[in-house]
């Protein structure tokens, strides 16, 4: 049987990242007969100058019939001033909304050859290994909003956050179990003492919490735990929270591993399920070919293992990159004196060798 995989290449180094990770997949494919079929779509910034449209009907639909979707990332300078409602950006919001994807898993594990790359004291980041459960189609993202209005005589815009108790309840579920297969501690993370959205996020997370005597469940406020995770990351498991605080929270948490460009995602729902970096397009550096590609490679592996049952395959991918990084080899954004420095390709082809 084969599977059929979409790929959403996306823009900036979206298409670097996604070449890289399908090279990789294909050594796995080799190596474990998985029968990996990919298609390529398109989304985004690139989309939009085609077709008018950041997420072309075509596109949903190769998602919706995929086994798994591999995304890269959309957006970019050259787009800031289209209709907010033509945004490269819409394309993943609206994707995930299509796909009912309710959750943004972001897991954040330090491999013991990078604890010297973090920004912070090596004693304070070996061990790290948390996973984000982010809400992903609710909250200030996709409540109502007014770009411009007149309001006493003054230009003013707004955005609405509003959650459902089963929205939460969803959510929560999901972090208890994942939890459950951990280290079995849920930190819910809101703004309570402020928001009214929070507040009805807490106590429904209390009532999920009682399924659940087996898990610990403590509360952070947001801007208490923005600090936590830069003092003393290893205490968290599990961290559930909501489509903004979940946003902001996993690029301070990625960067705790040493670079963004490390930091996989799952998300998971109702259909497909889609797979990506947590980082953007870095326009910056988009088309050197420096981009730091295993972020997007050990997002393929949660492909494999989640959507696919690939077990081995997944682990081997995920050795292969241990074993790259353990011998030396690094992208620009973690080379320092001492390592061996490589672009794009190069450690794309140390990987595959590798799986
Ligand atoms: P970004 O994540 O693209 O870049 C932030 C910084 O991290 C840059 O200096 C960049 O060079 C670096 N970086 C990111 N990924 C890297 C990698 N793989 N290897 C090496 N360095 C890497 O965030 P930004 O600059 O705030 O946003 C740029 C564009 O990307 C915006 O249009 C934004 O909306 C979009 N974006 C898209 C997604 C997505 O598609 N899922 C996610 C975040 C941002
Ligand atoms: C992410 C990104 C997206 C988000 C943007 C591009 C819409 O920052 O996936 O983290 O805010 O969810
Ligand atoms: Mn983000």
């Amino acid at each position: 049987m084969a599977y059929k995989i979409t790929v959403i290449p996306g823009d900036g180094i979206g298409q670097e990242i996604t070449d890289s990770a399908v090279e990789v997949l294909k050594a796995a494919d080799k190596k474990f007969n998985l029968g990996l079929e990919f298609d390529y779509h398109d989304a985004g910034g690139t989309a939009y100058d085609k077709f008018g449209t950041p997420l072309p009907q075509e596109t949903i639909d190769a998602c919706k019939a995929a086994d798994g979707v591999l995304f890269g990332a959309v957006g970019g300078d050259k787009w800031d001033k289209v209709d907010p409602a033509k945004r490269p950006e819409k394309a993943i919001l609206g994707l995930r909304k299509a796909l009912g994807l309710y959750a943004n898993l972001r897991p954040v594990k330090v491999a013991d050859a990078l604890v010297e790359y973090s920004p912070l004291k090596p004693e304070l980041v070996k061990g790290v290994d948390l996973v984000i459960v982010r809400e992903l189609i609710g909250g200030i993202y996709f409540g109502e909003k007014c770009e411009s209005e007149q309001h006493n005589g003054a230009e003013r815009a707004w955005d609405l956050e509003n959650y459902s108790v089963p929205e939460v309840e969803r959510i929560a579920n999901l972090a208890f179990e994942t939890a459950k297969l951990r280290r079995g501690k849920v930190t819910s993370v809101d703004k309570s003492n402020v928001l009214a959205t929070s507040r009805l996020w807490r106590r429904t997370v209390a009532k999920v919490a009682e399924n659940y005597p087996e898990v610990e469940c403590n509360n952070l406020y947001v801007d208490n735990c923005a600090m936590q995770i830069a003092v003393n990351p290893t205490q968290f498991d599990v961290i559930v929270t909501g489509n903004l605080f979940g946003d902001i929270l996993s690029d301070e948490a990625a960067v705790v591993g040493g670079s963004i460009g490390m930091l996989p995602s799952a998300s998971i729902g109702e259909c497909t399920s889609l797979y990506e970096p947590i980082h953007g397009s870095a326009p910056d550096i988009a088309g050197q070919g420096i981009a730091n590609p295993i972020g997007t490679i050990l997002s393929a592996a949660m492909l494999l293992r989640y959507s696919l049952h690939e077990e081995a395959a997944a682990d081997a991918i995920e050795a292969a990159v241990d074993k790259a990084l353990g011998e030396g080899y690094r992208t620009p954004d973690l080379w320092k004196e001492g390592f061996t420095k490589v672009n794009t390709s190069e450690i794309t082809k140390i990987i595959s060798e590798r799986v």
